[in-house]
């Protein structure tokens, strides 16, 4: 049993908050943003805007998209680190929301920047064993919330958003998630954390260091695994948590720069949601079309990383 793409969709709060906009808040320039991570802009929520209102607009625009609803979802799976609740779980809260009779598990995984790569790790294993037919993944983050402004080196690097993807079990397994691989590391947690009073704890050197190496490393793991190699791969689409990240990482497996997928100059780093959100921008702004091989690694807190092979 395998699976299908059937739906995707998206929110991006209104408000855009350029570089410009960040140097009248923070000791910090264009230049300096530009030239270290490849921001221009990102969205910044509303202060009562929360991830549930965010990701359920994004689930939405998703089942609209499949021409489904709410009561055709027998799991939702969501990516978040910055729920305003520590329960119940923004998976519910979003299935109360939009109105679900069938009383569908839902449940929040935890995998920071790699939180949407662990979520579709867990729908592919609930689709192997022929468990759940239609399962929703939506990545959403209010990551302004973590925002401390007396530190430069952080503020400048986040944003918020939501995306949702749609899955069906399939018969083919080479269509929607075709394989996936997540790993952790406790050990190095010093590296990248929030703090008890919601700031994030970021050695930024270390951590760019790790992200060249760890997200190269799980995408090669799948491409052996799948038997494939860069050639046979049309978009690698990467966490988006900076330029440079992004293009040394895509250099190391030999992707040429035209198969990079880049939104971190408009989104800056979402976190949880970034890779949902990158797709389904993908989509809206067809740059991405149906039946594309797409290799998507991510990297984030934890350590986390991971990667995913989906044919969208
Ligand atoms: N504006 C201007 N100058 C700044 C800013 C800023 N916003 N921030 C730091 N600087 C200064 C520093 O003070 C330092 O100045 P000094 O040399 O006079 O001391 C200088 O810039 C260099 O600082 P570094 O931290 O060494 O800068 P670096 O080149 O490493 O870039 C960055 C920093 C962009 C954070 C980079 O290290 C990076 O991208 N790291 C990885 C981030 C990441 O991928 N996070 C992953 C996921 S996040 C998650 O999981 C929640």
């Amino acid at each position: 049993m395998g699976s299908r793409l059937i739906g995707y969709g998206s929110y991006l709060p209104e408000r855009i908050v350029t570089n410009q906009d960040l140097e009248k808040m923070v000791d910090t320039s264009d230049e300096w943003i530009i030239q270290r991570t490849g921001m221009r802009e990102r969205h910044f929520a509303r202060d009562d805007e929360t991830v549930v209102d965010m990701a359920t607009i994004a689930a939405q625009r998703a089942l609209d998209k499949a021409g489904i609803t709410i009561n055709d979802i027998d799991m939702l799976i969501v990516s978040t680190t910055s729920p305003e609740l520590d329960f119940p779980s923004v998976g519910v809260q979003i299935l109360g929301r939009l109105g679900s009779t069938t009383n569908a598990p839902a449940f929040d995984v935890r995998g920071a920047c790699t939180g949407y790569i662990y979520a579709l790790h867990c729908a592919r294993a609930f689709f192997a064993a022929a468990i759940h037919k239609r399962i929703m993944i939506v990545g959403a983050e209010k990551m302004t919330r973590f925002i401390d402004w007396n530190d430069r080196s952080t503020a400048v690097l986040f944003g918020d958003g939501a995306g949702a993807l749609i899955f069906e079990h399939s018969t083919s397994s080479y269509s929607g998630i075709i394989d996936t691989v997540v790993m952790s590391d406790g050990k190095e947690m010093g590296m990248l954390y929030g703090t008890p009073d919601h700031h994030i704890m970021m050695n930024g050197p270390e951590t760019y260091k790790k992200a060249v190496t760890l997200m190269p490393e799980a995408a090669n793991y799948i491409m052996e695994h799948a038997g494939i190699t860069a050639d046979n791969v049309d978009w690698i689409v990467p966490h988006q948590a900076n330029l440079r990240i992004i293009q040394s990482g895509a250099e190391r497996l030999g992707f040429p720069l035209e198969k990079i997928l880049v939104t971190v100059d408009k989104h800056a780093n979402t976190s949880g949601a970034s890779g949902v959100l990158a797709l389904s921008y993908a989509f809206d702004n067809n740059i991405i079309k149906k039946g594309q091989l797409v290799l998507y690694p991510a990297f984030g807190s934890g350590l986390t990383w991971g990667a995913a092979l989906i044919r969208v």
